[in-house]
């Protein structure tokens, strides 16, 4: 599903991969990957991937959210979103902060992201290649 929506390189669609294997090598506490899955009439419609930030005090990061292109716009990353939330929350989570890129095929994600309050907290230019800058979203949950 990650390497279908087309946005994502073969390093990018690997570390997903990795953080799927962590999580079911490890647990969710013990690697540090938390997932939410939401589930379609044919298969995974879409999915987020979470966990706390290492060293930080009730810090969460996004580290994904993935709708399938079939699935898109009828409000599931919403719904996945908020879910997301509530489980951090429920722990003590504080804040979440999620980070993608300043490309063009990127700003459904970053308009997602401003849609549901985060708020843009960085730029840095150049940061993943030239021209492919990183973006730093954050939210107090
Ligand atoms: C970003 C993504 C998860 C959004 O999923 P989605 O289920 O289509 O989003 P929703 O339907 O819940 O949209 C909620 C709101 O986000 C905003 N939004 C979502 N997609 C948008 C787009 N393509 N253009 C503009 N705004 C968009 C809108 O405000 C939307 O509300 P509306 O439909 O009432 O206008 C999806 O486009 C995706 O998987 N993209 C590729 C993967 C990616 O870039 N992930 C983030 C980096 S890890």
């Amino acid at each position: 599903m990650v390497a279908a929506c087309g946005v994502f390189n073969a390093d990018e669609v690997a570390i997903a991969r990795e953080l799927v294997d962590e999580h079911l090598a490890k647990g969710a506490s013990a690697s540090g990957y938390h997932f939410l899955i939401a589930d379609g009439p044919a298969g995974i419609d879409g999915y987020t991937a979470y966990g706390p930030v290492p060293g930080a005090v009730n810090r969460w990061e996004l580290y994904w959210i993935v709708v399938s292109p079939s699935a898109r716009r009828s409000g599931l990353a919403k719904r996945l979103n908020r879910a997301t939330e509530d489980a951090v929350r429920a722990v003590g989570g504080v804040m979440m902060v999620a980070e993608t890129s300043t490309l063009p095929a990127y700003a459904s994600a970053r308009a997602f992201y401003l849609s549901q309050a985060y708020r843009l907290l960085a730029e840095v230019p150049d940061w993943h290649d030239d021209g492919d800058g990183l973006a730093i979203f954050g939210k107090r949950l």
